[in-house]
C-alpha cells in the first residue's frame, strides 16, 4: 500500500503525564499521520507533513481528534452472553451466569461466531487491542485467534486453566493445562499480530500441581504474558487464605510459583497492602483496574492514587461480562469516579495515557503500539466532539485540550468513535 495522509487533531503520549507534564505528551490542533503499509512514517503538524509528502492522498477527519487505539488490558470474550447479569457478589455470579455461559465454548461454531460479534464490538468502541481470556476448553482460543488474525487485529488471549473448585463440566487438569497451553503457545504465540497469555483464572481454581504447571511453562517461555484475577473480593480473598495457608497475601501465591513479573496482568488488585504494591511494582507486572466491573459486583474501590504512588503499572480494563460496557470511554468515567472516592483525582490525560501506552507497556507491545512514534503499527481512533447534541453543546465552551478530553471521558460512549483504523485502514467508520 503507497502512502497516505490522515488529517486532524492529533495526541498521543510520549511517558506519563502524570497531573499535566507537557513534555508527556505531543499535541497538534491541526496534526497529521503520515501512513505507509499499515505503518507510522511520521506523525506532525498538518503542513510540515503535506510539505513532505505532497502528492498523497489525505483522509481528512479535522475537527475530531486523532488518538492511538484503546487498549484494554483485561476482558472475556465468552461472557459477552452475559454482560448486564444481576447477581450477589463475584462467586455467585460465577456460579449462576458465567460458568453455563463459558460451558458453550465447547463448540467451535458458538466461539466463532461469538469472537466475530465481540471484535465487532470491540472496534466499535474504538478498542484496537485486548488482553483476553477464552474458555477453558482450547477450541475457544483457536476460535478467537482465528477471527482476530483474519482482522488483522493485535490482541493477546489464552486458555483458561482451571482444575477445581468450579463445576465438573468446565474442570482441566494439570497436565492437560500444561499441553494445551503448549501446544496453543505453538500454534499462536508470535503469529503475525497475536501474542498468548498464559491464563489461570484464579488461585482459587488452579490446585497446587496446575500451578506448577503454570510455573513450569512460564519459566519455559519468560516472554509470554501472563493473565490472571487478584484480590477483587472480601470472599475470595478470604477462600485464598484458606486454600494456601502458607502465603503471607493473595498476591504471594502467584508471585511463589513466578507469575510476578513484566508481561503478568492482574485484573482488580483490590484488597492489597503495601507490600504487595511494592512487590507489583518492583516486578514490573500490571494491575488491569476494571472500574465498571468492580462497582457492578460490588466488589470494592481500586486504590488508584496508592497505586500510582507506590509505582505499580495500571492499566485500564472493561472485564465484560462482569464489567459493564465495552466501553472504554464509560470504563474511563467509572475510573475517574471511583479514584475519585479514595482520594485521588485522576487528569483526563493521566487517563488516556492509561488506556493507551501504559496498557501497552503492561502488555511488553510498546515496541509496536501504544503512540504514534514513527514506525509504529497504525492503529488509532477518530474522536468526535459532536457525537450528540450534549457532547457538541458542552465541547462548544471548552477552551483547552484537557477540558475537552474529560468531556469525551464523561459523556463519550461507542457514538463518540467516529472511525477505528486497523494498520491504517478503517475497520469501523460510525453510519452518520
Ligand atoms: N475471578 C475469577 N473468574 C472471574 C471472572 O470471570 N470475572 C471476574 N470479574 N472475576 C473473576
Ligand atoms: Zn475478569
Amino acid at each position: 500500500m503507497s502512502r497516505h495522509l490522515v488529517r486532524g487533531e492529533l495526541l498521543h503520549f510520549l511517558s506519563d503525564p502524570g497531573a499535566g507534564a507537557s513534555a508527556a505528551y505531543e499535541h497538534h490542533g491541526d496534526g497529521a499521520l503520515l501512513l505507509e503499509n499499515g505503518r507510522i512514517l511520521r506523525c506532525g503538524p498538518w503542513a510540515e507533513l503535506r510539505a513532505a509528502a505532497p502528492e498523497a492522498p489525505c483522509t481528512d477527519h479535522s475537527g475530531c481528534l486523532i488518538l492511538p487505539g484503546l487498549i484494554d488490558c483485561h476482558i472475556h470474550y465468552p461472557q459477552t452472553d452475559v454482560i448486564a447479569s444481576p447477581g450477589h457478589g463475584l462467586l455467585d455470579w460465577l456460579e449462576r451466569y458465567t460458568f453455563p455461559a463459558e460451558r458453550r465454548f465447547a463448540d467451535p461454531a458458538h466461539a466463532a461466531q461469538a469472537a466475530e460479534f465481540f471484535c465487532d464490538e470491540l472496534l466499535r468502541n474504538g478498542t484496537t487491542t485486548a488482553l483476553v481470556f477464552g474458555s477453558v476448553h482450547a477450541e475457544s482460543v483457536d476460535a478467537f485467534f482465528g477471527v482476530a488474525r483474519r482482522r488483522r487485529l493485535r490482541m493477546v488471549a489464552g486458555k483458561v486453566l482451571m482444575d477445581r473448585n468450579c463445576p465438573d463440566y468446565l474442570q482441566d487438569t494439570a497436565q492437560s493445562a500444561y499441553d494445551d497451553s503448549k501446544r496453543l503457545l505453538a500454534a499462536w504465540q508470535g503469529v503475525e499480530r497475536l501474542g498468548y497469555a498464559l491464563t489461570p483464572r484464579f488461585a482459587i481454581t488452579s490446585s497446587e500441581a496446575q500451578l506448577e504447571a503454570v510455573a513450569a511453562l512460564a519459566r519455559e517461555y519468560p516472554d509470554v504474558c501472563v493473565h490472571s484475577h487478584l484480590a477483587e473480593n472480601a470472599a475470595e480473598v478470604d477462600w485464598v487464605r484458606r486454600l494456601f495457608p502458607w502465603s503471607r497475601s493473595y498476591l504471594d501465591v502467584y508471585e511463589h510459583y513466578g507469575l510476578l513479573r513484566p508481561r503478568a496482568v492482574y485484573a482488580h488488585c483490590i484488597h492489597l497492602d503495601q507490600t504487595d504494591r511494592a512487590r507489583m511494582a518492583a516486578s514490573g507486572a500490571m494491575a488491569a483496574f476494571s472500574p465498571t466491573s468492580n462497582l457492578f459486583l460490588g466488589s470494592g474501590l481500586f486504590d488508584l492514587g496508592s497505586a500510582l504512588g507506590a509505582g505499580m503499572r495500571v492499566g485500564i480494563a472493561t472485564d465484560v461480562g462482569g464489567g459493564s460496557s465495552f466501553s472504554m470511554l464509560r470504563t474511563l468515567a467509572a475510573a475517574y469516579a471511583v479514584a475519585h472516592l479514595k482520594g485521588y483525582v485522576l487528569s483526563a490525560l493521566r487517563a488516556f495515557y492509561l488506556a493507551t501506552l501504559s496498557g501497552a507497556m503492561g502488555l511488553g507491545l510498546d515496541h509496536v503500539i501504544g503512540n504514534f512514534l514513527p514506525g509504529k503499527e497504525a492503529d488509532f481512533i477518530v474522536l468526535d466532539p459532536a457525537a450528540t447534541p450534549l457532547l457538541a453543546r458542552r465541547m462548544a465552551s471548552a477552551a483547552s485540550l484537557e477540558e475537552k478530553l474529560f468531556l469525551w471521558l464523561t459523556l463519550g460512549d461507542d457514538r463518540a468513535i467516529r472511525a477505528t483504523y486497523i494498520l491504517g485502514e478503517a475497520q469501523w467508520i460510525r453510519p452518520s
